[in-house]
């Protein structure tokens, strides 16, 4: 079944922006609380293919869903670029605001509660949004039952949330969200009340939605199952998206189908990446480090101020040496 409308971009009037379904450049938020800053998002840089399907983890407090805030329209960056879908969120406002959120991007989040109204059941929760968009009452009914039925929640259909499991709920509120054929689906901890199970089932429901519709996801999460059910996850520390895993699938000289995982650490446009924690801690890397251009590596050093001279600085350790 294939449930995906093409849909333009909300208006004429929009500011189109190329390269990627959803791009984030040099992307900060700062939030003033207090008379204190925080700067929940530090120049972070994203770029998500139109279709793919995206999990973003990491620490509580690192920017997630300030974030999703943002590309979902509910919240303006203090600075730096960010589109989805070809619209330029730091001049989004007033009317396209409205459009855009109804018809460009669907949220899911974490608490149930928020994402269903409690006195609709789960057929005229889904039929709302395209009600407010003006489709007709048989065009309504019919999608509503199909994405229900896609969703595995038909069982739920004049039931009320009240009624439902959490994972019904969640499904029934993905349903909600892709109602208008978005072009981008964002979800943020969508499986954060759900026991494991119940987790796995509406993230493999995520991955139908994206499969069977095309959509592009972006998936909050602190579920460290969540990279079992994307094809790449990305991290994010201190504001700034760090490293990545990519998955992919590969068949060994036997035919058995291999899953594969690859770590990187991302680089932005000037070069700047972070070196993983765990790399920073076993070499006792601090304040500054020296750097090697090899034929096909680079040699990161510690400052040999206070040791022996290596290349520069140091003598290498260990994990150095492996890596030359
Ligand atoms: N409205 C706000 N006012 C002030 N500071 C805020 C506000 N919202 C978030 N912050 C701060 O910004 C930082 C990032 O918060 P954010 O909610 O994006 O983190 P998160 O990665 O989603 O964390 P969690 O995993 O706990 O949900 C935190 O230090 C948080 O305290
Ligand atoms: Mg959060």
């Amino acid at each position: 079944m294939s449930t995906s409308t093409a849909q333009e971009p909300i208006d004429g009037a929009t500011t189109r922006v190329s390269g990627g379904e959803i791009v984030c450049e040099d992307l900060v938020r700062i939030y003033a609380a207090d008379g204190i800053e925080v700067q929940a998002l530090q120049g972070l840089n994203l770029h998500v293919e139109a279709g793919d399907l995206v999990a973003i983890v990491g620490a509580s407090g690192s920017g997630k869903s300030t974030l999703l805030t943002i590309l979902s329209g509910l919240d303006t960056p203090t600075a730096g670029r960010a589109s989805v879908a070809g619209v330029d969120l730091l001049t989004l406002g007033g009317k396209r605001r409205v459009a855009y959120q109804r018809h460009t991007v669907g949220f899911v989040w974490q608490q149930t509660s928020r994402n269903l109204l409690p006195y609709l059941n789960a057929l005229e929760n889904v039929a709302l949004p395209m009600a407010l968009a003006g489709q007709s009452a048989k065009a309504i009914d019919e999608r509503a039952d199909a994405l229900l039925e896609m969703l595995g929640v038909s069982h739920c259909r004049d039931r009320r949330p009240g009624a439902m499991s959490g994972g019904e709920q969640q499904r029934t509120a993905i349903a909600v969200a892709v109602a208008n054929s978005p072009q981008v689906l964002l979800a943020d901890e969508p499986t954060g009340e759900l026991d494991e199970a119940t987790s796995a089932e509406v993230l493999e429901m995520m991955r139908t939605v994206n499969a069977e519709t095309g959509v592009t996801v972006l998936i909050v999460t602190h579920d460290p199952t969540v990279s079992e059910h994307v094809r790449r996850t990305v991290q994010i520390r201190d504001g700034r998206t760090s490293t990545e895993v990519l998955r992919r699938r590969e068949t060994d000289e036997h035919g058995a189908e291999l899953h594969v995982a690859e770590e990187f650490a991302v680089l932005d446009k000037v070069g700047r990446m972070q070196l993983p924690q765990d790399f920073v801690s076993a070499l006792e890397l601090k304040d500054r480090v020296r750097l090697t251009l090899e034929e096909d590596h680079a040699g990161v050093w510690r400052d040999g101020r206070h040791g022996k001279p290596g290349p520069g600085g140091d003598e290498p350790t260990d994990q150095q040496e492996e890596e030359r």
